[in-house]
C-alpha cells in the first residue's frame, strides 16, 4: 500500500509540474483529492490493514494528501498570475497610435452676435431680462396699444394656442412685463425668439430673433435714443458708421422711426448688399406711447422712455455675409463649422 501511495504521489507531482492551464489543474485536483479521487480511494482501503499498520499508513496518506493540496494550490496561484500577465501583455496600449479626435462644439453664429450685443448694451448700463415665448394676447398686443381690431395685427399673424394664448410675435411684450415689475429708471434689453406666420424664403422665417430695448426715466428724449443707437451701431459696424432715422409707425411708440445704418460692405456708396442705396435697415424704434406707460401704471406726465427692436438674424447674416436666413436654422454641421 505504501508503494501504491508513492506511485500515486509521484505521478501526481509529475502531472502537476507538466500542467499549463487552470482547468487542467482543477481536473488533477479532482482526480487525486476529490471524493472519488485516488488518495480518497486509498484511505477507504485502510480497513484491510492491521491495527498497528493503520495509524502509520493513515498518517502517511494524510501527509501525502496535504503535500498534494499545497502543491496544487501553489500551482494554481502560479497559473493564475501567468494568465493575468498574458492578458496584460495582449492588452498593452500602443501609445504611438494616433488619438481619436475630440469633437468640440462652438457657439452658433446667432449666439456669437447676441453675446456681442449683450456686451455692448451692458456697457451702457442695460440689464438683460427674459420673457416667455408663449404669450397672452394681452401682453403681445392689447397692452402694446394694439386692440383686437387694430390693422397692425395683420402684419403680425402668428400661431395661436387657444383663445388668448399665442407664440409671441415680438419681444416688445417684455416692455410691459418689465414696466409692471420695475420702477423707473428702467434700462433693459430682452433678447429672444419670436414667431410669425410667414412664408419661408431667403430672408423670411416663421421663427426668428429680436432684441427689445427699453429705457424709461424722467426727461428721456429722442436724442437719448439716437445716442444709444449710434453707439451700438459704431460698436457693431465700425466707428465711422452713420445712423439715419426715417419716420415710421408702431402702435406702441410715438413718434416711431425706422433706423438705417450706412452699409458696412460699401461704406455708403451703394452695392449689392444694400441694393444700391448705401443704407441698411436694422431696427424699429420710438418713444414709448403714453398709453403704454399708463397701462403699466407709469405716469406719462412725469416719465418718458424709448424702445427699440433689433432683428438679430439680419444682423448675423450681414455680418457673416450669409446669403440665406434658412442656413441659420437648419443646423447643418458643414455650415456651422465655418464659424
Ligand atoms: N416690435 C417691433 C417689430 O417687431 C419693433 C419695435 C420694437 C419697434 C420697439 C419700436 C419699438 O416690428
Amino acid at each position: 500500500m505504501q508503494e501504491t501511495l508513492k506511485e500515486i504521489v509521484n505521478a501526481a507531482k509529475e502531472a502537476v509540474a507538466a500542467c499549463s492551464d487552470e482547468s487542467q489543474i482543477e481536473n488533477l485536483r479532482v482526480q487525486y483529492l476529490g471524493k472519488k479521487g485516488q488518495l480518497t480511494a486509498l484511505l477507504k482501503q485502510m480497513g484491510s490493514l492491521s491495527a498497528e499498520e493503520r495509524p502509520k499508513v493513515g498518517a502517511l496518506v494524510n501527509q501525502a494528501k496535504q503535500e498534494l493540496e499545497e502543491l496544487i494550490s501553489a500551482k494554481k496561484q502560479e497559473l493564475k498570475i501567468k494568465a493575468q500577465e498574458n492578458k496584460l501583455n495582449e492588452e498593452t496600449v500602443d501609445i504611438t497610435m494616433p488619438a481619436k479626435p475630440v469633437k468640440t462644439g462652438k457657439l452658433h453664429p446667432l449666439n456669437t452676435v447676441l453675446d456681442d450685443m449683450i456686451n455692448i448694451f451692458q456697457s451702457m448700463g442695460f440689464d438683460v431680462v427674459d420673457g416667455p415665448e408663449v404669450e397672452t394676447d394681452y401682453y403681445n398686443f392689447e397692452c402694446l396699444n394694439v386692440p383686437a381690431d387694430h390693422p397692425a395685427r395683420d402684419m403680425q399673424d402668428t400661431f395661436y394656442l387657444g383663445e388668448n394664448l399665442l407664440l409671441r410675435t415680438q419681444t416688445s411684450a417684455a416692455q410691459i412685463r418689465t414696466m409692471e415689475t420695475r420702477k423707473p429708471p428702467i434700462r433693459v434689453i430682452c433678447p429672444g425668439r419670436v414667431f410669425r406666420a410667414d412664408e419661408v424664403d431667403a430672408t423670411h422665417s416663421p421663427v426668428f430673433h429680436q432684441i427689445e430695448g427699453l429705457v424709461v426715466d424722467k426727461g428721456v428724449t429722442m436724442c437719448d435714443l439716437k445716442g444709444v443707437l449710434e453707439e451700438f451701431a459704431r460698436e457693431i459696424y465700425g466707428s465711422d458708421t452713420k445712423v439715419k432715422f426715417r419716420p415710421s409707425f408702431f402702435p406702441f411708440t410715438e413718434p416711431s422711426v425706422e433706423v438705417d445704418v450706412t452699409c458696412s460692405e460699401c461704406g455708403g456708396k451703394g452695392c449689392r448688399v444694400c441694393k444700391g442705396s448705401g443704407w441698411i435697415e436694422i431696427l424699429g424704434a420710438g418713444m414709448v406711447h403714453p398709453n403704454v406707460l399708463r397701462s403699466c401704471g407709469i405716469d406719462p406726465d412725469v416719465y418718458s422712455g424709448f424702445a427699440f427692436g433689433i432683428g438679430l438674424d439680419r444682423l448675423t447674416t450681414t455680418r457673416y455675409k450669409i446669403s440665406d436666413i434658412r442656413l441659420l436654422f437648419e443646423n447643418d454641421k458643414r455650415f456651422l463649422e465655418q464659424f
